[in-house]
């Protein structure tokens, strides 16, 4: 079957976070909508037929978690990435970011540190802090386009942390980290005690070629540190389902997160949290595949444009997801005016690099997941914007 992602789906009334915060932050209307990390496309039929037929019968009682939800994540993993799990590693969790959050309240203590990699999601800045923790940096290097880790600065920086928070691939930079990267980190972290937090959300965005790795896959030492955080939420545009999970090889890691959740049954989910994934995974391989060639060709067409028509512009082309971070910093613009430009000349609502960590600073985050007429005049307006300057 052949989908169609030109089309244009008017979303305002729906309270999509995207579209309809846009007035309350900004103070106005007109802005193109290229910031929140959803997409304009349709959420693939087959879960939508999913949830409806689950609609059909009219009373939406607790719940249960079904052996076809695990059988399909764990398919999923096996077909898509080769990486052999077992059922009972899994655990429902309500999103990655409270995931995140329950790791940390399970494992560390106020005034532990840990560690993360800016510039990067701005969650995994504020969520350490708002819970007392203290956030250690290893700043990522930006060689030849591409973000890179400095390894000897990273076995310094890890040094003492309880929690590394790695992206993966990486947001806002589009990294895929590769095995021999992710075995160098396990090594570290696994011999510094530190237990690595890997949250693939948005693995299964990777854009060919590359290819992604389950960080927890790599070695051994690999698999008993870590703790895998995954959801079909981005691949899927199914984040408003909040249905995401844990993956945990090591028992100990296992049962003591499992405890954690259980105790004030963080893991229940909801009416549609299971079966929504599980026809992701069983339905998903050809939409997603048409999805990203699709997604890849709005990517050709920003780099291609920022080439011949606004040079001034740079951008990190990723290796998977639909964000792109642009880069600014030629303009020599302030933060503030930068944001000027694209806010107010430009009419475009993106995000500022800047919310990723200081090193994001003189960097917009373009999100390209949109059909591609919208892309075409987001860029016609970003020309004309910088043109007035
Ligand atoms: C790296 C990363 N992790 C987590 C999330 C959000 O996950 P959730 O909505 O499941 O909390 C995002 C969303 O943009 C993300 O980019």
């Amino acid at each position: 079957m052949q989908y169609n992602f030109d089309e244009i789906i008017d979303r305002r009334g729906t309270d999509a976070l995207k579209i309809d915060a846009i007035p309350g932050i900004w103070g106005r209307e007109d802005l193109l909508p290229l910031w929140v990390a959803d997409m304009d496309f349709a959420t693939p039929p087959f879960i939508i037929d999913e949830l409806r037929r689950r609609l059909d019968h009219e009373i939406l009682g607790y719940t249960m978690r079904t052996p076809r939800w695990a059988s399909s994540i764990v398919a999923w993993q096996q077909s898509r990435y080769g990486w052999t799990i077992q059922p009972e590693w899994l655990n429902f969790v309500p999103g990655i970011v409270p995931g995140i959050a329950f790791v940390i309240s399970c494992f560390t203590a106020p005034g532990d540190a840990i560690l993360i990699q800016p510039p990067v999601y701005h969650p995994y800045i504020h969520v350490p802090q708002n819970l007392g923790r203290v956030l250690r940096e290893n700043a990522l290097d930006l060689v030849d386009g591409q973000y890179e880790i400095d390894f000897e600065r990273f076995e310094r920086d890890v040094r003492g942390c309880k929690l590394f928070l790695l992206c993966h691939p990486h947001n806002p930079g589009g990294r895929v980290w590769t095995a021999d990267e992710l075995r160098r980190m396990a090594e570290i972290c696994h011999r510094e005690g530190v237990i690595v937090v890997s949250d693939e959300i948005h693995a299964d965005l990777t854009l060919p070629p590359y290819h992604h790795v389950p960080f927890a896959s790599v070695s051994a030492e690999a698999a008993e540190c870590s703790i895998t955080l995954m959801s079909p939420s981005k691949a899927f545009n199914m984040a408003g389902l909040t249905s995401s999970y844990s993956i945990i090889s090591n028992e100990a890691l296992r049962e003591k997160f499992h405890l954690h959740l259980e105790h004030s049954e963080l893991n229940l989910g909801h009416v549609f949290a299971f079966n929504s994934v599980a026809a992701a995974y069983s339905h998903g391989t050809e939409w997603l595949d048409q999805m990203l060639a699709y997604v890849q060709g709005n990517i050709d067409y920003v780099e291609q444009f920022l080439t011949a028509e606004l040079p001034q512009i740079g951008m990190i082309r990723p290796q998977a997801s639909y964000l792109v971070f642009l880069d600014c910093r030629r303009l020599g613009l302030s933060v503030k005016a930068l944001s000027e430009l694209f806010v107010d000349k430009a009419r475009l609502a993106l995000n500022d690099g800047a919310m990723f960590g200081k090193e994001g600073a003189g960097f917009m985050r373009l999100n390209v997941a949109s059909p591609r007429s919208v892309i075409v005049e987001a860029m016609r307006r970003l020309k004309a914007a910088v043109s007035s300057l």
